[in-house]
């Protein structure tokens, strides 16, 4: 199917085995950051719609289902088939991310396509490696014991747009890898990649109910955290409605993973290599327009180094050519009209409050489409509003320090701990320095090294629990624990 058709098409939830309008027939328009036109109306589910794909995702999850008497071998032959339907639509799938999101075809393709394909593949081989242990229990008499890997239930997985397909796999993969069936709610800014991504589990064979896609705004993503029926949310995306999720889950004690805001820390030591270093914190603040929550946006120079190090990203963001889509361009819009508003005005903010703008500035790009220019702030103090919150946009602030202690002091002062990052040649500071970062994931001469294998999540505020590898399988499964007296 071309984008066009589908654009043109019905498009509607995925409930059980069929597509259906929302019950009170509600829909909404998504729109291209880059045109600020509408792409097409979407449904828009309601609580209603959440208790029948609730209700639908359970039926799928009992016992006696097509799911439950799936074999691991099975479940990982239809995951590796959904890895090749992404490579077969891989061209669509980019095309829709861009229209929907802003970020280039390109970096779409190569980059969030090209990584939920490899997810699955990843995933494929897990389902088969679903273990227990045997454990020699420590008493007098003689038992046998051992657990259990077993599947949670029905999982809500409530992603944001700044990654929409790639968010929904993130969570999606690894339930049904375990065994689990799945409600997924896409961001009400990007829910096509999503729609797409479920006509393609009904391609390969997945049975009814197994994946359901309601999209909706906040209100439908409270329905489902609130609803009795679920046995775990996954969430990515703000610490405020993290918090929210939180306090909802209370009702049933559902099982909750988050991955929250960041700030994350760049720190550039006088003897790294400068032009790897300044190359690494430019893709480390712009990359996907900044809106990647593992970003470096708060960049530490040591002071030696600190005019070269912010003459150096300066020009590389200065160099950055804004486009849409399908230009020859290096970035592309923001996705909303808040987002762009958001990002001005912390920049603005910042201006006004005696910060210095290197490149960029708090001035609106283009007349038309929510575009920034990469944008490096100095003279900035730790108490700004620019240095303490996650802005979320292409906006990267540089402040000089003296000391390893002093540096470490600075990038750990922060509610948020997802990503920091050090640059040095100095193998042993490398170290010392990971070690002291209080952040879930620390880069050494390096950004954005990220990997299905490895696991990735935030210390304090930015969440709970870890994605991907083996630990983030763990976080979708129970573990049980069976013990047998053997005594003759
Ligand atoms: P958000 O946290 O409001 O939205 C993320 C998802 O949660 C969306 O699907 C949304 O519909 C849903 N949601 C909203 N309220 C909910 C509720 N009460 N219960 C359940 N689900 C709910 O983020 P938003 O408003 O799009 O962006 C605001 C800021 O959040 C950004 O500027 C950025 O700082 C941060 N953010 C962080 C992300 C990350 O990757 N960690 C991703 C997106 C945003
Ligand atoms: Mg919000």
């Amino acid at each position: 199917m071309t984008v066009e058709d589908f654009l043109k098409g019905d498009l509607q939830l995925l409930i059980g085995p069929d597509w259906a309008p929302a019950a009170d027939g509600r829909t909404f328009a998504t729109v291209n950051p880059a045109t600020e036109g509408e792409l097409a109306q979407v449904a828009e589910a309601s609580a209603v719609d959440v208790d029948r794909a609730v209700r639908a995702a359970r039926a799928a999850f009992e016992p006696g289902s097509p799911w439950s008497r799936t074999t691991p071998r099975e479940r990982g032959r239809l995951l590796w088939r959904m890895a090749e339907l992404i490579e077969r639509d891989a061209d669509q799938l980019a095309r829709l991310e861009s229209l929907d999101n802003g970020k280039l075809v390109r970096a779409a393709r190569d980059g969030d396509v090209a990584t939920a394909a490899e997810l699955f593949r990843y995933f494929a081989g897990w389902a088969t490696k679903i273990e227990g242990t045997t454990i020699p229990m420590s008493s007098e008499r003689t038992y046998h014991a051992y657990t259990r890997r077993e599947p949670l239930g029905v999982v809500a997985a409530i992603v944001p747009w700044n990654f929409p397909l790639l968010m929904a796999c993130f969570k999606i993969i690894p339930a049904l890898t375990a065994g689990n069936t799945v409600v997924l709610k896409p961001a009400e800014q990007t829910p096509l990649t999503a729609l797409w991504l479920g006509r393609l589990f009904l391609e390969a064979g997945f049975p009814p109910g197994v994946v359901n896609i309601l999209p909706g705004f906040g209100d439908t993503g409270a329905a489902l955290v609130a609803h009795p029926g679920v046995d775990k949310v996954a969430f990515t995306g703000s610490t405020e409605v993290g918090k929210k999720i939180v306090a909802a889950a209370a009702g049933n004690l559902k099982k909750v993973s988050l991955e929250l805001g960041g700030k994350a820390p760049n720190i550039i030591f006088a003897d790294a290599d400068l032009e790897r270093a300044v190359a690494g914190a430019a893709l480390g603040a712009f990359f996907n327009e900044g809106q990647c929550c593992v970003n470096g946006s708060r960049l530490y120079i040591e002071r030696s180094v600190y005019d070269e190090v912010v003459a150096g990203i300066s020009e590389a963001a200065r160099s950055i050519r804004l486009g849409s889509g399908t230009d020859e361009a290096d970035m592309g819009p923001l996705v909303s009209a808040e987002q762009h508003d958001k990002v001005l005005g912390y920049v603005r903010g910042g201006l006004a409050a005696g910060a210095l703008a290197a490149a960029g500035g708090g001035e609106r790009a283009r007349p038309v489409g929510y575009f920034v220019h990469p944008t490096v702030l100095t003279s900035v103090t730790e108490d700004m509003p620019v240095q303490r919150e996650e802005i979320f946009g292409p906006v990267v602030t540089a402040v000089a320090f003296d000391s390893q202690e002093e540096v470490v002091a600075l990038a750990n002062d922060t509610r948020y701990g997802l990503a920091a990052g050090v640059w040095t040649r100095d193998i042993g500071r490398a170290h010392r320095t990971a070690a002291a970062l209080r952040a879930g994931t620390v880069w050494i001469n390096a950004w954005h090294a990220d990997d299905v294998t490895l696991p990735r999540g935030g210390y304090k505020e930015s969440g709970w629990g870890r994605e991907l590898g083996s630990f983030g399988l763990d976080d979708f499964t129970e573990l049980k624990t069976v013990v047998t007296d053997i005594t003759p």
